[in-house]
């Protein structure tokens, strides 16, 4: 089958990143392209953004895009990590106007935890499983069967006496105040028993770009749940994304 590769959008803090993607194969059909993201990323300056990554790709088609932020039929709700102008967006409508495709707009941890649900650490998974993803915020999918429960927030749990859980155990926070793989790892164990005392998953999977250092921090980290690190890395937002690309225009 051959079919045109989705292009999938990784829409981050600091870079925006895109590449085609063989849906089939769950991999980059070519190479991915990273434009810094543009400060302040108000989503006239990311739409123009997400322009020159399309026009660097070269590729054709549908394309799907993640942003950090719930997104409920296209339209931004929330906006913790990134510019508050987001709030209210019609999000399908500015980057289809902006590129002239059609588009799919998804939660940035929702898209990465599709990802490791199809290719990745959680493949052929049943049960409840959560994908949570640590970088400058904490970022949460949940999925049950397999079957993804959209826009779950468990990055925004309060967590007693210490407050809001990525203000407390976000990779961000282990950077920011230089704490030791030890002491991030005790804060993570916190708020994984909270987590996993209120869902009871079977597994958790532990995504960002940290995972790739999982054997650092996430042997200390001990639950009644089996907790394993992420295999797609960075990859996984850009890859879900793809599939979130509208299918019947490709
Ligand atoms: C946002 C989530 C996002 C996560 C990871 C949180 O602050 O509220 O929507 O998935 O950060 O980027």
């Amino acid at each position: 089958m051959s079919e045109t590769p989705a292009v999938g959008i990784d829409i981050g803090g600091s870079g925006i990143k895109g590449a085609p993607v063989d849906l089939g194969a769950g991999a980059f059909a070519a190479e991915r392209v990273r434009i810094p993201t543009p400060q302040p990323a108000t989503p006239d300056a990311v739409a123009e953004t997400v322009v020159k990554v399309l026009d660097q790709l070269g590729v054709p088609g549908a394309v799907g895009l993640t942003l950090p932020a719930v997104v409920r039929h296209g339209i931004v709700e929330t906006a913790a990590n990134i510019d508050h102008e987001w709030i209210g967006t019609d999000a399908v409508k500015l980057f289809s106007n902006a590129t002239g495709r059609a588009v799919g707009v998804v939660n940035d941890a929702d898209a990465a935890g599709l990802a490791e649900m199809r290719y990745g650490a959680g493949k052929a998974k049943t049960g409840v499983v959560l994908v949570a993803t640590l970088g400058t915020g904490i970022g949460s999918a949940l999925f049950s069967n397999g079957e993804l429960v959209p826009n779950t927030e468990l990055g925004h749990l309060h967590l007693h006496h210490h407050g809001v859980a990525e203000k407390f155990a976000a990779e961000s926070v282990r950077e920011q105040h230089d704490l030791s793989w030890k002491d991030w790892a005790e804060r993570l164990q916190k708020y994984f028993e909270f987590v996993e005392e209120l869902l009871w998953p079977e597994l958790i999977i532990v995504g960002g770009g940290v995972s790739k250092k999982a054997d650092k921090f996430l042997p200390r980290v001990k639950l009644r749940t089996e907790i394993v690190p992420a295999q797609l890395y960075n990859d996984a937002g850009i890859i879900g994304a793809a599939h979130f690309a509208p299918r019947d225009v490709l």
